[in-house]
């Protein structure tokens, strides 16, 4: 497996292999890689010649010091999970320097609104961030196709309209067996709260059968109250929203489709999930 900590080399290796009819597959991510990474990769794999992955801990998409310094990090163990899924994945694994290379920098973006609620409203700046960082690695490995997961899906919606020349692909989100979605942040709380943690999937789901027979106050009501039940947790937001432009409802249109977004803290640890109600 080849692994570049600069862009020259990344680039230098890509060009090689750029040909006619070849495509790449690009798989942003910030490492701490779970069975959710892998199946990016493994979709990646199978509509691609070669798949690229980078591993960037992105500092500037942090809303406090603490997330950053405890968000974990193992490039060693990534790349041994990675050669296990198999060794013709090509990592780019840079420092900030190599990517900020005029100083660490935010652009700002008009995300047409996508950015107003939800993720946007309690996490100051954090898309112009992310936009800033993906346009950068996007324009590193100017691949055909780049993977992002649904448990982020305002982030995938936001990346959708930055970049019209690479085809940004959705991929449905993994999850453990008691429904808890993975994400790198998981392994940072214990087994009991990550038991705990399942309940946010379990009222995800509660909504959803519910959604065509309650009212949207009615729903939030009882999520909030079922949410906070838990000792570990505390609710930041529960929304419903319409799952194109991102606006949170109160009353239901029919011809319209809608998703259920939550974050909840769990031990200090934030975790966010979504589903699709209709
Ligand atoms: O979803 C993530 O891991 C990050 O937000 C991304 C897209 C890699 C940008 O740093």
């Amino acid at each position: 497996m080849k692994i570049f900590y600069k862009k020259s080399g990344l680039i230098d290796e890509l060009n090689k292999s750029r040909e006619s009819k070849f495509s790449i597959g690009f798989v942003p991510t910030m490492g701490a890689l779970h069975k959710g990474h892998l199946s990016l990769l493994k979709k990646s794999l199978i509509e691609n010649n070669t798949t690229v992955i980078s591993i960037f801990v992105n500092p500037t998409q942090f809303n406090n010091t603490a997330d950053l310094t405890t968000y974990p990090k193992n490039l060693n163990k990534d790349c041994e999970l990675l050669e296990s899924l198999s060794d013709e994945i090509i990592v780019f694994a840079p420092q900030a320097k190599e990517i900020y290379t005029d100083g660490v920098i935010t652009n700002e973006y008009d995300f047409h609104g996508l950015d107003k609620y939800m993720e946007g409203e309690f996490r100051d700046n954090h898309f112009n961030a992310v936009a800033t960082v993906v346009e950068l690695l996007l324009d590193i490995v100017e691949p055909n196709s780049a993977y992002f997961g649904e448990k982020d899906y305002q982030q995938l919606k936001i990346i959708s309209c930055i970049k019209s020349n690479v085809d940004i692909i959705g991929c449905a989100t993994l999850r453990d067996k008691n429904g808890l979605a993975l994400s790198s942040r998981n392994n940072t709380i214990s087994i009991e709260s990550r038991e705990t943690a399942s309940n946010i999937f379990k009222n995800l789901n509660y909504v959803k059968s519910n959604f065509n027979t309650l009212s949207v106050e009615n729903i939030t009501a009882k999520v909030t109250h079922n949410i906070n039940l838990f000792e570990q947790m505390e609710l930041e937001y529960f929304v419903i929203a319409d799952q194109d432009k991102l606006e949170p409802i109160t009353t239901v249109n029919v011809e319209k489709k809608y998703r259920a977004f939550i974050a909840v803290f769990v031990d200090g640890i934030r975790l966010i999930d979504n589903i699709a109600l209709n």
